[in-house]
């Protein structure tokens, strides 16, 4: 479907049919049909919403970012849609920092802002949308792109206003300024990731969530290996199978999910996912649904595809397992995020050398780097949220080399991975690759896994697929 938005000629013209396009033709022009389509229609009523948890919770978020920029005008963008090809859109997807500051997930209408306006010692918050227009103009069917007739009911300024608590306002009567700070603004895009690193109540709730869909997801694919395995491109049915349940129970995937069978668990971010899932081989299954309020999961196990683990494989997985839960032990308030990886590479480190890898000596390595990240070469554990990684934008000194505090959320991941070829490593672990991420939360004495209910033992992931494979 196409429509007359893509005629790019001046209004006048529009009632003559264009040369070029497919289509486009068939949206009504004439000023009679204009005038019939406009009436006819009953009252519609405003749909009565109230501010959920997450609006509310935005509230105080919003104080919290004033009260850093007192006399400041913000400009806080949703973005806009981006174009996958041509006259089609990707799906959209608000900015993160936006939807922490307002609680609007997937509903958001393209395009919003917020304006943050100085006030006193504070501001004045309104959110610009689009609203839908009225039925007096030729939006409502001749717009593929906003109008209701091509994508739906759209939201009036009052509902958005109770939903979100917020006063509303057209975004045509948006107002730029010379001075305003914006998303580009290096330092607001700080800020913001910063103030998000330790999660709300409302928040944690989300990731709750999230994390029990993503578990559903999982159980879907192992229920549906013996059909898996039969097809010749196995990983993309593990992916079809996984975004089924994203949909059903959130609204999409946090990121592309990695379904990497044999030695495609090798690379890191294997998302092509066209490859067979092979009896006898391990599945590595990184995926997460995002919720409607934009919370993604951020979840990896590895599974026998037979349903047990050959000795070679428990071996690998259990050195695996064993240096994820070095860093679930270290985790509490005080201790520092890059702690975690320096306790899960000690494991790594100890299991490798005991295998007899012949690793180069560290003092040819030039200092820091370890022989051992040859294989994992990967980092231990990111922050978790709205976005898979979250708060990239905090400054090290917050991150990497931060202290943990209540309310933190990052996963923990670490993996083993040696490459079909690799000459270093015995002919027996080629080709394997494993990685366990679990969610976890950081308490006010120690740490809660939000995702202890996903089975990640050898014993236990083998007790899963027996119990769940049809
Ligand atoms: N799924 C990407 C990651 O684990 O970081
Ligand atoms: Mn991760
Ligand atoms: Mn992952």
């Amino acid at each position: 479907m196409v429509d007359e938005q893509t005629d790019v000629r001046p209004a006048e013209q529009r009632d003559v049919e264009p040369e070029t396009g497919s289509g486009r033709t068939e949206i009504p022009r004439s000023e009679a049909f204009k005038r019939y389509i406009a009436s006819g229609w009953a009252d519609r009523p405003e749909q009565a919403t109230t501010a959920g948890p997450l609006a509310v919770a935005a509230a105080d978020r919003r104080a919290r970012l004033s009260s850093r920029y007192t006399g400041t005008r913000l400009v806080v963008e949703a973005g806009a849609p981006k174009v996958r090809s041509n006259d089609t859109d990707y799906p959209y997807r608000a900015h993160s920092a936006f939807a922490w500051l307002t609680g609007w997930g997937d509903e958001a209408v393209a395009g919003s802002v917020l304006v943050f306006e100085p006030a006193g010692d504070g501001h004045d918050v309104t959110l610009h949308f689009q609203p839908a227009a009225g039925r007096d103009t030729d939006e409502f069917y001749a717009d593929s792109s906003v109008g209701e007739f091509w994508v739906g009911r759209r939201p009036s300024l009052a509902e958005v206003g109770t939903s979100l608590g917020l006063p509303t306002a057209e975004l045509a009567a948006l107002e730029r300024r010379e001075g305003d700070l914006t998303l580009a603004d290096e330092g607001l895009a700080r800020d913001l990731a910063e103030l998000r690193l330790v999660k709300d109540a409302a928040e944690i709730g989300e990731m709750r969530a999230a994390i029990a869909a993503t578990r559903q997801g999982f159980e879907d694919v192992i229920a549906a290996l013996p059909r898996i395995v039969e097809h010749e491109r196995g990983e993309r049915i593990i992916e079809g199978v996984f975004f089924t349940r994203a949909r059903a129970e959130g609204s999409d995937l946090g990121y592309g999910t990695i379904a990497a069978s044999g030695p495609h668990a090798c690379i890191l971010h294997w998302t092509r996912n066209d490859g067979p899932v092979a009896p006898g081989d391990l599945v590595l299954i990184d995926a997460g649904v995002e919720l409607p309020s934009l919370y993604t999961a951020d979840i990896t196990r590895t599974l026998p595809v037979s349903g047990t683990f050959t000795p070679v494989q428990r071996r690998i997985y259990e050195a695996v397992l064993e240096a994820a839960d070095a860093a679930f032990a270290i985790v509490k308030p005080g201790i520092r995020f890059r702690d975690l990886h320096a306790a899960a590479m000690d494991v790594i480190a100890r299991r490798v050398s005991e295998w007899g890898l012949p690793l180069l000596p560290e003092a040819q390595l030039e200092g820091v780097e370890r022989a051992d990240r040859r294989y994992m070469v990967h980092g231990t554990s990111h922050h978790l949220g709205l976005d898979v990684h979250d708060c990239a934008q905090a400054r090290r000194e917050l991150y990497m080399d931060g202290v943990l505090e209540p309310g933190m959320v990052f996963t923990i991941e670490p993996g083993l991975y040696f490459q079909p070829d690799d000459l270093t490593v015995p002919e027996e672990f080629r080709g394997i690759g494993v990685r366990i991420e679990d969610d976890v939360l950081v308490t006010e004495d120690g740490v809660e896994s939000l995702s202890a209910a996903i089975p990640r033992t050898p014993d236990d992931v083998e007790a899963w697929i027996e119990r769940l494979r049809a």
